[in-house]
């Protein structure tokens, strides 16, 4: 089969490689019908996540078909559509029974659960991919949501509403200022009025990506590149601070954004990955009861998110802005990259 393989930082290729083979009872292979590429992929390529080999191949979202289960999978059969989770999970461990898919335990003597694949196991930019614990990995997938709606619920749209959202502790009335409008940004803004937000203020300083956000449900964009961009958020609030501030970014400077910008009281939920280290001023921030959340996606809500999807209340095709065939894989990597320039926000692939 072909498909696209990390070769060390900076390097990849669309190439040849072996079929993917059903390793343990509880595999499947499936056919990729549209995969994406995440910011997370661009990150590797930089050489920021070493746990990636070259040879990888790349890619935690997508969809696909069932072509092959192993004798221990029932609940799934040849010829399912089915989204793939970026998180795999055994669904048995403390952690599993707990909720906490990310941090999977696995099975005795198979370690490296969670988010695996793309990372430490070959991903979903390929035609075939072998998904391991496929019962709890999989989601079926009903008639009537197209492929690049579904893919949207692979990582971007559970990562903003766990980590962004029900982290976050978004309540009914509440302000809430989403910092950084790129897919994560927008997966929060378009889930945080699920939990009754009655302002969802967008800040970046990429004024395609803040005109977007108001397809996915943002009452009020801030440009965070101009001067007076923090008064601008607190004029939409009584004052004191937004009641919960999102940070999808992943840089100290927009952390700081998210502590500056929370009321007394109030919630900074982080979801960005950071790749430095970020200053906390517990001397300033002691006295303001603020609580700030961190984490990896559990996509556990995934089917719940799927439903809305599917009855529309979730705009996921807004996302789908630019499509590729599997041949044109690099042009969809280079479209991603320069998404400032090209008003990317997923690129959808497909065979
Ligand atoms: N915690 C998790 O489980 C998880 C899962 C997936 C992704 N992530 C992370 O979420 C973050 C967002 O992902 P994405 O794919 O939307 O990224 P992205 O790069 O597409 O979007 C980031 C946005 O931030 C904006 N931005 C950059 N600098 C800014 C600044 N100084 N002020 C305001 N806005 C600024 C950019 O213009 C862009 O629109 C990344 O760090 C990603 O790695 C976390
Ligand atoms: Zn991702
Ligand atoms: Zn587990």
């Amino acid at each position: 089969m072909k498909a696209l393989v990390y070769g060390g930082p900076g390097e990849k290729s669309w190439s040849e490689v072996p079929d993917p083979e059903i390793r343990h009872p509880g595999d499947a292979i499936l056919r990729v019908d549209t995969t994406t590429i995440c910011g997370t992929d661009l990150h590797i390529l930089k050489g920021d996540v070493p746990a990636v080999e070259a040879g990888r191949v790349l890619g935690h979202e997508g969809v696909g078909t069932i072509m092959q289960v192993g004798s221990s999978v029932t609940g799934l059969k040849p010829g399912d559509r089915v989204i793939i989770s970026c998180i795999k999970s055994c669904g048995h461990c403390p952690n599993c029974r707990a909720g906490l898919y990310s941090h999977c335990l696995g099975e005795e003597g198979r370690a490296g659960i969670g988010w695996v694949l793309g990372h430490l196991i070959d991903g979903t930019q390929a035609e075939l991919v072998r998904i391991p614990y496929a019962e709890n990995s999989l989601h079926l997938l009903p008639e009537g949501v197209p492929d690049e709606q579904a893919v949207m619920l692979s990582d971007i749209l559970p990562t903003g509403f766990e980590i962004g959202v029900q982290y976050g502790q978004v309540k009914p009335g509440d302000v809430v200022a989403v910092i950084g409008a790129g897919p994560v940004g927008l997966a929060a803004i378009a889930t945080a009025g699920l939990y009754g937000a009655a302002t969802i203020v967008a800040v970046d300083v990429d004024t395609n990506r803040l005109e977007a956000s108001r397809g996915f449900g943002a009452t009020d964009t801030v440009d965070s590149s101009a001067s007076g961009w923090k008064d601008q958020v607190l004029a939409l609030t009584d004052g004191a601070g937004v009641d919960v501030a999102i940070e999808a970014v992943g840089i100290p400077a927009t952390f700081a954004m998210a502590v500056d910008l929370v009321r007394p009281g109030g919630h900074v939920a982080n979801i960005g990955v950071h790749g430095k280290p970020v200053e906390l001023h517990l001397e300033d921030l002691w006295i303001r009861n603020i609580t700030i959340s961190t984490g990896l996606v559990n996509a556990n809500t995934t089917p719940m998110l799927l439903k809305l999807v599917s009855s529309g209340k979730i705009p996921a095709g807004l996302l789908a802005t630019h499509h590729f065939t599997f041949d044109r894989i690099m042009d969809a990597y280079d479209t991603f990259a320069r998404a400032a320039e090209t008003k990317a926000l997923k690129v959808v692939i497909t065979p």
